[in-house]
């Protein structure tokens, strides 16, 4: 790649988002991009917003619609030999209005603040189980990755509590949703997909077991309500039912270690904060909503305009998808000043990064309670704990999260 500021239109620059260097460090290139406007025309159909304004717009329009199973029929004829496309597409966050109101209800209830609140003796009890065991591998000065052993296991330890998904399937149930996620990024490998296809059959399968078991056991969590929902009459169909039950195990998964890894290796490279997680009580709720803003997990999401759609005075054309570039918006410095500066004590952050509008993360208060108890709790614990060589970053765009970050414990 040329350096950036001779990769001259906005489309030269898009084209540098997706090289490896564009996906190790994104920020200059938005920068380059932002120079040429907030919401930009990148080619005839495809438009790029960069402005916090814009994109917090563009996220609560109602008349953008996000990806859904007819938009897929346009763009991508044949994808319903996909499993894992199909099980996507089933679930809330691939559905517009009327239906995603009711889906999105129906799921809520599993994710009202009560119910996420009991989580926290879950979440304290794991995090305790998970740094017993990275203690145990880090004996003697041995250096361990806090992604694979500890970043990625928390999550789908505690989505597997939310489900009732028993301790033993645990592993098998990380792996699968991994392999599910690169659905995520949509038909964008062929030879990958089968993977996640591969994936979908067997968790909706493990799924059918659950929703039998819990019809045999009723259980008041959120398989049991969705449950009732599908047999009381025509509220969620089948595929709905295990469609958002995918969606739960994978779109909180990788994201909330995503977090916990950047948040990690902000806290160690500046021993200053990582003095204030340990000691300050309430330091550490501001910590993570930086943390977010600088390094939104979810770089950017997409919207579809059906019509003419106005977004604060420019028009997305009819049949235009809008790349929402929410990692820039979180550094727009027309909405935070010297965005670039990593600052726990910063007034007034609201990231993009959970989203906004009708689709706004249903997962938002779980991660963010995860991250506040996790980081404060091992930082505690090991108060020597350093990086025992710097981390490497997954080679994506969309999900930004490091790949290995070996720390040493004592
Ligand atoms: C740091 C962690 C997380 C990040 C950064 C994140 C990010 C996002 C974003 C950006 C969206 C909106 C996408 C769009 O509008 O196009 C979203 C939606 C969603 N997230 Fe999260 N998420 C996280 C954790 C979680 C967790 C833990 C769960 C559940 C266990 C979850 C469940 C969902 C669901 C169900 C939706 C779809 C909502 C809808 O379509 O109405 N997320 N997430």
């Amino acid at each position: 790649m040329p350096p950036i500021e001779q990769l001259a239109g906005p489309r030269e620059l898009v084209a540098a988002l997706v090289t490896p260097e564009g996906r190790q460090n994104p920020y200059p290139v938005y920068e380059e991009l932002r120079a040429h406007g907030d919401l930009l025309h990148i080619r005839p159909g495809l438009m790029m917003a960069l402005g916090y304004a814009e994109i917090s717009h563009a996220l609560r329009s109602p008349r953008l619609r996000v990806q859904d199973a007819r938009s897929y029929d346009v763009v991508h004829p044949g994808w319903r030999s996909h499993a894992s496309l199909r099980g996507y597409t089933d679930s809330m966050l691939y559905t517009n209005p009327p239906d995603h109101a009711r889906l999105r209800r129906l799921v809520s209830k599993g994710f009202s603040p009560a119910r996420v609140a009991a989580l926290r003796p879950a979440i304290e009890r794991v995090t305790g189980r998970l740094l017993d065991r990275m203690a145990g591998l880090a004996a003697g000065g041995t250096p361990v990755d806090f992604i694979a052993e500890f970043a990625s296991r928390l999550p789908i330890a505690v989505i597997s509590e939310l489900l009732g998904v028993p301790e033993d399937d645990q592993a098998w149930f990380r792996r699968v949703a991994k392999d599910l996620t690169i659905a995520l990024e949509g038909i964008t490998n062929v030879s990958r997909i089968g993977v996640a296809d591969a994936a979908m059959d067997e968790l909706s399968a493990y799924f059918d077991e659950l929703i039998g078991r819990s019809r045999r056991e009723p259980r008041d969590d959120i398989v049991g309500a969705l449950v009732r929902a599908h047999d009381d009459g025509d509220r969620l169909t089948h595929d709905e039912l295990v469609g958002n039950l995918m969606l739960l195990l994978t779109a909180g998964f990788e994201t909330t270690s995503f977090l916990l890894g950047h948040a990690l290796r902000l806290a160690l490279e500046q021993p200053r904060h990582a003095a204030r997680l340990r000691g300050e009580p309430g330091f550490v709720t501001g910590y993570v909503e930086e943390v977010l803003r600088f390094e939104s997990p979810v770089q950017a999401t997409s919207r579809w305009a059906e019509t003419d759609v106005d977004v604060l005075g420019t028009t997305v054309p009819a049949g235009t998808k809008l790349v929402l570039v929410l990692a820039a918006g979180n550094r727009d410095p027309r909405r935070y000043t010297d965005p670039g500066r990593f600052d726990p004590d910063r007034p007034d952050v609201q990231p993009l990064s959970f989203g906004a509008g009708a689709h706004f993360c249903l997962g938002a208060p779980l991660s963010r309670m995860e991250a506040q108890i996790a980081l404060p709790t091992l930082l505690r614990r090991f108060p020597r704990i350093a990086a025992a060589e710097p981390p490497t970053r997954r080679d994506r765009w969309v999900g930004r999260g490091l790949e290995r970050f070996p720390i040493v414990l004592e």
